[in-house]
């Protein structure tokens, strides 16, 4: 893999096909505004362990609609109730959660940006305390509102509790639960669907040897550890029709001898590709603890980009990308489609306003209420 996370040089870039970050892109014939997007992040707000988003997800969401991004995508959003990390995580397994998220989805068009929701299962990562509000960490225990978790095999998550190994009915269940979901996105008004197979969540699981070792068709070669996610992918393909937009994100790595690699990821990502997904989105990590990460503005570029060069498909880069020249560069270079960003929009939900100006782009989405705080011109 080549080392463009601190970016090309200006040299290199000056010669490198314009596409800049302010650029839209087609998927599918959904047209993003431009390729600064915004990342996944939990928020950990539902009121009522309902799985229903609420007012909070709609203004932090909207913030960043109202700032110029342009696809925004929802927190990881569980296809079940036993598929949810916390019981503050919102869902769409319900008419009345999708009935919630249809408000926050038509506020994002109404601002010009694209909506897009993660589906998720927690899977053995599942039925765990809140990442904030909570004193406590680990595993929920039954008596005080736990739930099961299920994974691949019965190997717990460091300092989580032993998952329920799932069963070839498990399995069948999982993948109708990933089509409902989709369904009821779709019916929702979100334009693009992303598959949450990252961060050593139930689809991750079942791609690493670390946490799967079943014996069946779902374990052992990389085939195997594909085929639930692949499942997924022409099963939600074949619900939602042609027309939507299905991102995957994946870990590009576990960081750990005998653990997911990134060429498992571009072979994996090419045959996604061929079920049905459009686009990858590469992140990293997360599947077991102790790993040593290395950290540094854009470190999982080089993934995504040997994703992309690899597979020959269209991706995402994530992870420390905070700045207007720096995201600009990772697209302009050719690295990755598009970059997500995360921290970066909590701390300025308006940073792509802020970053089109830095970049002296005219853009003529900024709201008309803002207009009157539009940077002045150099
Ligand atoms: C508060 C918070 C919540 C997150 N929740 C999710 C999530 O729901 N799904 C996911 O795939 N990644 C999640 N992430 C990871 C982000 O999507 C992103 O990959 C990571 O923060 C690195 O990008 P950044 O350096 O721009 O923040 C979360 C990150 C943060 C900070």
């Amino acid at each position: 893999m080549s080392d463009i996370s601190a970016s090309a040089s200006p040299t290199a870039l000056d010669a490198a096909p314009a596409v800049s970050l302010f650029d839209p892109i087609s998927l599918r014939g959904v047209v993003v505004r431009n390729r600064l997007w915004v990342a996944p992040m939990c928020q950990y707000s539902v009121q009522q362990r309902d799985g229903v988003p609420t007012d909070w997800h709609l203004v932090h969401l909207g913030a960043m609609a109202a700032g110029g991004a342009g696809l925004i995508v929802t927190e990881a959003t569980a296809v079940s109730p036993e598929g949810r990390i916390s019981d503050r995580d919102t869902g769409i397994w319900t008419d009345e959660q999708a009935i919630a998220w249809s408000r926050i989805v038509q506020h994002l068009h109404g601002q010009g940006a694209t909506a897009g929701i993660q589906l998720a299962h927690a899977g053995r990562k599942g039925s765990t305390w809140p990442a904030w509000g909570a004193t406590r960490r680990g595993t929920v225990p039954a008596e005080q509102g736990g739930w099961p978790p299920l994974g691949p095999s019965a190997i717990a998550f460091p300092g989580y509790a032993e998952p329920v190994a799932l069963d070839g009915a498990g399995i069948e269940t999982v993948i109708a639960d990933f089509v409902a979901a989709a369904r009821r996105a779709v019916r929702a008004g979100f334009d693009v669907l992303e598959l949450h197979a990252a961060h050593g969540y139930l689809l991750h699981q079942f791609l690493s040897p670390l946490s799967n070792e079943r014996t069946d068709e779902f374990g052992g070669s990389l085939e195997n550890r594909a085929r639930l996610l692949l499942h997924v992918v022409e099963a939600v393909r074949a619900e939602v029709g042609e027309t939507v937009p299905l991102l995957v994100r994946f870990s590009g790595t576990d960081y750990a001898p005998g653990g997911w690699t990134v060429e498992e990821t571009a072979s994996v990502a090419g045959w996604a590709a061929q079920a049905g997904a459009d686009f990858f989105d590469v992140s990293s990590g997360g599947n077991i603890t102790g790993v040593q990460i290395p950290l540094s503005p854009g470190y999982q570029v080089p993934l995504a980009q040997f994703v992309k060069e690899t597979a020959g498909v269209m991706v995402s880069a994530v992870g420390l990308i905070t700045t207007a020249t720096q995201a600009d560069r990772i697209v302009a270079s050719g690295a990755a489609d598009a970059v997500m960003l995360g921290r970066e929009f909590l701390r300025d939900p308006h940073f792509a306003l802020r970053a089109a100006a830095e970049l002296g782009v005219q853009l003529d989405y900024w709201p008309g209420p803002y207009l009157r705080a539009t940077w002045p011109e150099e």
